[in-house]
């Protein structure tokens, strides 16, 4: 008898789960040189972007590198919201100046994202098309291991630290995508408090609506043995919500709920901004496996479409949508779409991320309604108009949001173009 006995072979009964080693308090920064040096690493380059570099963080890392004797270089050339020509670039720089035997990542999901590409395009043979998930690029898995890579996240938000995946955009096609695969994950996250003390709030809101998308995408996301059974070469790096994500996820929304709002309005409050880096810290452990739906992949043409919005808080050279934000816009709708695949989910998602609020009449409404209460209290723009998308825009919208079919398939609910047209037109104003 095989292991097929009882089972219905075309049910999937497995999942994955994975994350990295972390090192987490304040002080923490100082101890990457000793980290560094637990894998042999005599010379290391640091990726940041510019503002991170002015800083200081990168500079204090370099010094705790030299005390463990490793040399090092500061890379500062980061595009917040990276794109395929930063990334080349980024690359190109490491290949010239290389070889490397390890990198730290110092920044939010920008700079960690870029530290994952070049630590694969140095490392591994091949171009970013050739790893682009498919169709847009080929979908190549990594041969090897890749080098070390110590991510140490200064924004409460993107989880990048503990996930598998880099995010960028390919201008050619205007459209968001990515790579993942498990050989992408930092061998070890650094996080340390300490150094989000100097996000501004404009930074803190956007960033922290991630944190809130992620885990409440991956908490309603589909449940794992709900989809084909894969053979072992197929499985992918989300899988549909199960037991252990699910945990980091409720975990990531309590934390949301008692320091999100603190955190926004007082940036010195440390315990506030401990407990934000943690909830991104566990919200990443949550849907780096699971996955994301709807609101992350409508954030796709939200922030690749952008015409001219430039964000407070943000680097004002070019418009933008940033990434969080982007995610934040749809996301009441998108709850109230996915309310009936598992009622009971977006309740309890509802009750941890907004303990004290009073019951409605319509309980389709209580997680849209969480959701708004806190958008508007740490003054996220009102829907996609304020970011400059009126009706006329959705029929472009709509097929860059079709073409993230990964993500969509991690939704509860079949959804079609003509859901995601609604979606989009009940989001230009959310309140
Ligand atoms: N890989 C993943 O799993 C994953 C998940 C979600 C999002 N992302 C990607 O991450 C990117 C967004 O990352 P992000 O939201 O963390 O922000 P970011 O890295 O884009 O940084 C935003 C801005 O905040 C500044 N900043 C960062 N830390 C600061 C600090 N401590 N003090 C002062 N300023 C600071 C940066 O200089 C920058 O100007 C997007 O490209 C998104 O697609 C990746
Ligand atoms: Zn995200």
């Amino acid at each position: 008898m095989s292991a097929a006995a009882g089972l219905d072979l075309t049910e999937e009964t497995i999942f994955t789960w994975g994350a990295p080693p972390l090192k987490f308090g304040a002080g923490a920064v100082d101890e990457i040189g000793f980290e560094m040096a637990q894998y042999g690493a005599r010379r290391v380059l640091i990726l940041t972007d510019p503002r991170i570099n002015e800083l200081g963080i990168p500079a204090r890392i370099a010094d705790s590198l030299t005390a463990h004797g490793i040399t090092s270089e500061i890379f500062d050339g980061v595009h917040v919201e990276p794109t395929d020509d930063s990334m080349d670039k980024a690359a190109g720089y490491a290949r010239e100046q290389g070889p490397w035997d390890g990198f730290v990542a110092v920044g939010g999901g920008s700079s960690i994202d870029t530290a994952k590409a070049v630590n694969l395009l140095t490392t591994d043979e091949g171009t970013l098309m050739d790893y682009l998930n498919a169709p847009i690029g080929a979908g190549r898995a990594p041969k090897g291991q890749l080098k070390p890579l110590i991510a140490v996240p200064t924004t409460a938000g993107t989880g990048s630290e503990s996930t598998a995946m880099c995010v960028l955009d390919v201008l050619s096609m205007r459209v968001k995508t990515g790579i993942s695969h498990w050989r992408l994950r930092p061998t070890l996250a650094v996080i340390d408090p300490l150094v989000s003390l100097t996000l501004p709030p404009e930074v803190t809101a956007s960033a922290g609506m991630d944190i809130v998308c992620h885990a409440l995408e991956s908490y309603t996301a589909r449940w794992y043995t709900t989809f084909e059974r894969k053979q072992p070469e197929q499985r992918v790096t989300y899988c549909g919500s199960n037991p252990v994500s699910d945990l980091w996820c409720e975990k990531a929304l309590t934390l949301l709920a008692a320091s999100f709002r603190t955190a926004f309005r007082d940036g010195s409050d440390l315990e506030a901004r401990s407990s934000m880096m943690l909830a991104a810290t566990f919200a990443g452990m949550g849907f780096g496996n699971s996955g994301v739906h709807i609101p992350h992949a409508n954030a796709y043409p939200i922030a690749g479409m952008v015409k001219d919005y430039r964000p407070p808080g943000y680097p004002q050279q070019e418009p933008m949508v940033p990434h969080g934000m982007s995610v934040s816009l749809t996301a009441p709708e998108a709850f109230r779409f996915s309310f009936s695949s598992a009622p009971e989910r977006h309740l309890h998602a509802a009750a941890l991320l907004a303990p004290d609020a009073e019951k409605l009449n319509d309980p389709g409404e209580q997680l849209p309604a969480a959701v708004i209460d806190l958008m508007r209290d740490i003054d996220i723009p009102n829907g996609i108009g304020a970011v400059g998308y009126t009706e006329a825009d959705i029929g472009d919208l709509v097929p860059g949001t079709m073409k993230q079919q990964r993500l969509l398939a991690t939704c509860p609910r079949p959804v079609g173009e003509e859901d995601i047209a609604a979606i989009f037109a009940k989001s230009i104003q959310n309140w």
